[in-house]
């Protein structure tokens, strides 16, 4: 019944778009397949993960979600097809031109955390397909999110976003590459556009645009590290093609990783529920790309001492007295906090619902990062085969306490002996490192204040001769 009255919806809003597939009384089967690829278009494109509200129960696609870049916070906008709130005025022209050039539909610059960048290569067919879903098959939410976006000068001008479009937006639809195979053109399309996976794993240089030069070898994101996955030893050269598909239909490769973070939600809200044809489209894709060497993590001269944790008496598998307890003494919170599911020796549990830490990229990992911040976000994440959880403890554990069990973790279980300091801790907590533009962008514009006024006097100079 709602099926039927959907798309008598469907029929009239087609025609009132001048679409001759829907001239038709009846609704062709062709517009329902479209609309249905639209759908699993919008899950590949991951649109809901950014465009959701962020209740447990909201709409979908209300909007409301914040991204917290360096420059501020951004709110996902409402892209239901309501007509006050979302984008039911939007024409499929200004749909189109919203996710290739972030243009909306008044004119103005979206930023970049609508990533346009990577789909700008939309096909023409993909994006007739998407707005089909959205415009007919999305429930409008008539209210606007709670929040508005509010970014410090000068990246609330959002006019600053023409210069950087010009540098770095490149306009160029995605062509297949006939020396490639079927496969490996989707592949690419895949992890370019679709799934925009180079969003995340490839570094940006100094104005915050991707190192094609550095496609997929890893890159900062936040407080996580999304890391190199190209083939080479220090990316994921030891991965066969179906590692990969199994890693991102579940979030889990038994004896080298999980999926936390970011990457925990792009399995949650996308990745598990492509088809198995796509899935190993982007392994056969991923596998290769050129090999990229980066640095890894130097592993201890001398193992580390063997820690009895039989004589860690202290915090014995008892979380609630941590909170007081501001011991820093890395073996007794390893206890207190994570033995209870990790087991003494790092072990995990025989069937791998509890990782082994002895095996895990995230412990042996070049940085630290992605251990401190699982410890503090934790785990929340629904995969195709089970749904998991890992306590966060950014309650629990202050700054101080969560570099010594994360120093001890690497030593104990990764062989590494770096040392990590609570400040360190502490910048990751808060986002991580602000890239070059947002550290200098103060002397940048006073470095453009000055070589205004050098051509003011020059030009002043040329007029009095
Ligand atoms: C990584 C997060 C993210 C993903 C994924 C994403 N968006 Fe967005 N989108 C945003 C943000 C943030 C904004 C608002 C940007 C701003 O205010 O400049 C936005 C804005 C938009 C707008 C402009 C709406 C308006 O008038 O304000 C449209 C249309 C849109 N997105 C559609 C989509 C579609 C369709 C998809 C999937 C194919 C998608 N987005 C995926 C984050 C995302
Ligand atoms: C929103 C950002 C984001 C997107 C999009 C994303 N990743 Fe990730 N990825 C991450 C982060 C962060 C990690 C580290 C997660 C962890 O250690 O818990 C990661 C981890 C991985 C790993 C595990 C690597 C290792 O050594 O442990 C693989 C493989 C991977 N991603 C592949 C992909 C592929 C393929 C895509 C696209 C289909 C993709 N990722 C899209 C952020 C992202
Ligand atoms: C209540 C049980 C529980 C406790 C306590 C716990 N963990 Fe976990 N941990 C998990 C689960 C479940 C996963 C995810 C397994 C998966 O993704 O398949 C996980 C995953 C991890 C990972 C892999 C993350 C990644 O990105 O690859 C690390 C590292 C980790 N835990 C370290 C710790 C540390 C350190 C502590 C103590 C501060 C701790 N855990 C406490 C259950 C727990």
């Amino acid at each position: 019944m709602q099926i039927t009255s959907k798309f008598f919806a469907a029929t009239l809003l087609l025609a009132s778009f001048g679409s001759t597939a829907a001239l038709s009384a009846e609704p062709s089967s062709a517009d329902a397949s479209r609309v249905k690829r639209g759908e699993y278009l919008a899950v590949a494109a991951d649109c809901g993960a950014c465009h959701r509200q962020t209740t447990e129960d909201g709409a979908p696609f209300a909007g409301g979600y914040a991204i917290d870049s360096p420059m501020g916070r951004i709110i996902a906008s409402n892209i239901t097809p309501s007509k006050q709130y979302g984008i039911g005025q939007y024409t499929e022209q200004q749909f189109a031109d919203a996710l290739r050039k972030g243009v909306a539909a008044d004119g103005s610059n979206l930023y970049p955390a609508m990533p346009y960048t990577a789909y700008q290569g939309m096909t023409d067919d993909d994006i007739h397909a998407l707005y089909s879903y959205f415009m007919l098959a999305v429930k409008p939410a008539d209210f606007a999110p709670d929040e508005h976006t509010r970014l410090s000068f000068p990246f609330n001008i959002r006019q600053i976003m023409w210069g950087w479009n010009l540098l770095y937006r490149n306009d160029q639809p995605f062509e297949k590459k006939p020396d490639l195979s079927e496969q490996l053109n989707r592949g690419k399309y895949l992890v370019d556009v679709l799934a925009h996976c180079s969003t995340c794993h490839t570094p940006r240089n100094m104005m915050m645009a991707e190192d094609s030069s550095q496609y997929l070898a890893g890159s900062p994101l936040g407080g996580w590290y999304a890391p190199n996955i190209t083939p080479d030893n220090s990316g994921i050269g030891d991965w066969s093609q179906d590692d990969i598909v199994s890693y991102l239909k579940t979030g889990h490769l038994a004896g080298k990783a999980q999926a936390a973070g970011p990457m925990g939600e792009a399995v949650e809200h996308s990745f598990r529920y492509l088809d198995d044809k796509d899935l190993h489209a982007i392994a056969a894709w991923i596998k290769q790309v050129p090999a990229i060497a980066t640095p890894v993590a130097k592993p201890s001269a001398q193992p580390a001492e063997k820690v009895d944790i039989n004589q860690v008496v202290k915090g014995q598998g008892d979380q609630a007295s941590l909170a007081d307890s501001r011991s820093t003494d890395g073996a007794e919170l390893y206890n207190g906090a994570c033995a209870s599911c990790h087991g003494r020796e790092g072990q995990g549990t025989a069937d791998n619902f509890y990782p082994s830490l002895t095996h895990n990229s995230a412990v042996s990992g070049p940085t630290a990062q992605n251990l401190v911040m699982t410890i503090v976000e934790g785990i929340h994440r629904k995969g195709s085969d089970s749904d998991v959880g890992m306590p966060a403890f950014d309650q629990q554990l202050n700054d101080a306490q969560i570099a010594a069990v994360t120093h001890y973790v690497r030593h104990q279980f990764g062989n590494i002996n770096e040392d990590i300091s609570a400040d360190q801790v502490k910048t990751l907590r808060n986002g991580g490192e602000a890239p070059f533009i947002v550290r200098y962008v103060d002397y940048l514009i006073a470095a453009g204040v000055f070589i205004a006024l050098l051509l003011l006097l020059l030009i002043v100079r040329l007029r009095k001769k």
